[in-house]
C-alpha cells in the first residue's frame, strides 16, 4: 500500500490518542500538539505520528513518498458542517438592497431571498448546477476544507428538491471531499402557500420526504425554524415525520428571534442547531449535555449585520461550539473557512485554539463524521492540511486575507 511521510513538521496540531466525539467548554482552549513531528499516511488513512526523534525512516519502504514540512504546521482539514453551495446564481443585486437598508425579512417578504434562488432553480439544469458546484468545491479544497455538508432548499417543489439532492449525490461520487447531504424542503414558504403554510408543510411531509427517502438522497433533514419562516409546530411535525425515515435533524434556529428552534431541535436529538444569534439561558440549558452541537455561522451574521451569537457564554456554560461557513448566495457568499476562523476570533472573541476545535472536531461531530475525521488520530481518514511557512497557530485567524494553506491532502492524496 502506498505510504506518504510528512516530516520535519514544525507543529502537528490537534493530535488525539483516543477519539472523543467533540470538545466542550474550557477544554476548547487546550489544543494538543507535537513540535518537530512526523505524520505517516498509509493509503487513505493516518497510520502513525509522533516526534521526529521517534521516526525510523530507514524502516519505511523505498518507494515512500516524502514531503518535507520544515517551518510548516499540519492540521486536520476543516469540516464545514453547514452549506447551501448548490445554487443557480449569485444574488449580488439583493446585496445592494441590503446595503441600502432592507432587512433579510423585508427582502424575503417581497419574494426575494430564498424564493429568488428557488425561481432560478426551476429552470436550472442538473449538469450546470453540478459543474458550478464542482468549481466551488475545488475552491474550498484550496482553502483547506476536507469535508462539507450541502443542503437542498432552493427547490421548494418536489421536482426541484429532488434535482438538487441528485446533484449533491453526484458531487459525492465525483469529489474527493467527504460530503453529507441534507434535505431542506422547509427552507422558505413559497408565495402560493403564504397564509396557509401548513399546506406546504403537508407537501414536505407527504410528498417530498417519502420521495427523498425512497431514493436515499439525504443523510439529514433541516427546517428553517424562525420568525417569518417555519414555526415550532411546523418543525415538530416535519422532524417527527422525518424520524420515521431515520433522518436525523440539523436545523436552522434562532437566527432572527428566540424562535424555540433550539428546544425543538434538542427534542428530536438534532445533530446540530445552527445560527443561534438569539440564545439565552433557557436555550443554553436545553443544549447542555444534549448531544446537539451549537453551531455558529459567523459569515451570515457578518454579512447580514446581525447580533453575534454568545459564543463565550456558551463555552463558559460548558457547551461545545462549532463554526461553519453557511456558504450560500443570499447571506454568506463564501466557503472560505479560514475567513470563518478569523471572524470567530475577532467577532466572537474565540482563542485560536478554540477556533481550531470549532472548525475541525466540533464540525466533524455536527455533520456526523467524527469517527473518521476532525483530528489527527491513528485510523482516521488522512484529510490534512499543510500550511505555508507561518509563525504558529495564532497566525491562522490573524492573517485573515491570506490563504495560509499550501497543500490539502484528502484521502491520503494531494488534492
Ligand atoms: O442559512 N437562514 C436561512 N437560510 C440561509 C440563507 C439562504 C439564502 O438566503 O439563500 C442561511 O443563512
Ligand atoms: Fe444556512
Amino acid at each position: 500500500m502506498k505510504q506518504l511521510l510528512i516530516k520535519n513538521i514544525k507543529q502537528l496540531v490537534q493530535v488525539e490518542k483516543e477519539n472523543q466525539p467533540y470538545i466542550a467548554g474550557a477544554q476548547m482552549a487546550q489544543l494538543p500538539s507535537i513540535d518537530n513531528a512526523y505524520l505517516l499516511i498509509k493509503g487513505a488513512y493516518i497510520s502513525a505520528y509522533g516526534p521526529m526523534s521517534e521516526l525510523n525512516e530507514a524502516a519505511l519502504p523505498a518507494d515512500v513518498e516524502v514531503i518535507d514540512a520544515t517551518d510548516r504546521l499540519v492540521l486536520p482539514a476543516w469540516c464545514d458542517s453547514h452549506t447551501h453551495l448548490v445554487y443557480p446564481k449569485s444574488r449580488d443585486v439583493e446585496y445592494v438592497d441590503k446595503i441600502k437598508g432592507l432587512s433579510y425579512e423585508e427582502i424575503a417578504a417581497r419574494g426575494g431571498g430564498i424564493l429568488n434562488s428557488a425561481k432560478l432553480m426551476q429552470t436550472a439544469s442538473e449538469d450546470q448546477l453540478f459543474d458550478d458546484a464542482m468549481v466551488r468545491l475545488q475552491e474550498i479544497i484550496t482553502w483547506g476544507t476536507g469535508a462539507v455538508e450541502i443542503k437542498s432548499g432552493y427547490g421548494l417543489t418536489l421536482d426541484s428538491e429532488l434535482k438538487m439532492l441528485r446533484v449533491i449525490k453526484r458531487l459525492k461520487e465525483a469529489s474527493p471531499l467527504t460530503i453529507k447531504s441534507t434535505f431542506l424542503g422547509a427552507h422558505s414558504i413559497p408565495m402560493e402557500y403564504r397564509g396557509q403554510q401548513e399546506k406546504y408543510v403537508d407537501l414536505v411531509i407527504n410528498e417530498m420526504l417519502p420521495a427523498v427517502a425512497k431514493e436515499k438522497l439525504a443523510d439529514y433533514v433541516d427546517v428553517f425554524c424562525d420568525v417569518g419562516f417555519f414555526t415550532v409546530e411546523d418543525t415538530d411535525r416535519i422532524l417527527n415525520a422525518a424520524a420515521k425515515y431515520g433522518l436525523t435533524p440539523k436545523i436552522h434556529a434562532n437566527e432572527l428571534d428566540y424562535s424555540g428552534g433550539i428546544q425543538v431541535g434538542v427534542k428530536y436529538n438534532a445533530l446540530s442547531v445552527d445560527h443561534l444569534e438569539f440564545t439565552g439561558e433557557e436555550e443554553m440549558k436545553a443544549l447542555k449535555d444534549s448531544g446537539t452541537m451549537p453551531t455558529i455561522l459567523p459569515g451570515a451574521a457578518f454579512f447580514l449585520n446581525m447580533a453575534y451569537a454568545p459564543a463565550r457564554q456558551m463555552m463558559a456554560a460548558g457547551l461545545p461550539v462549532a463554526l461553519a461557513s453557511d456558504f450560500n448566495p443570499g447571506s454568506s457568499p463564501s466557503g472560505n473557512m479560514q475567513l470563518i476562523m478569523a471572524m470567530g476570533s475577532v467577532l466572537y472573541r474565540m482563542l485560536p485554539e478554540e477556533v481550531i476545535h470549532a472548525v475541525t472536531k466540533n464540525t466533524a461531530y455536527a455533520m456526523g463524521v467524527d469517527k473518521e475525521l476532525g483530528s489527527i488520530c491513528v485510523g482516521k481518514k488522512a484529510n490534512v492540511v499543510i500550511t505555508k511557512p507561518i509563525p504558529g497557530i495564532e497566525y491562522l485567524p490573524y492573517a485573515y486575507g491570506e490563504n495560509k494553506v499550501e497543500t490539502t491532502i484528502l484521502n491520503g492524496a494531494v488534492s
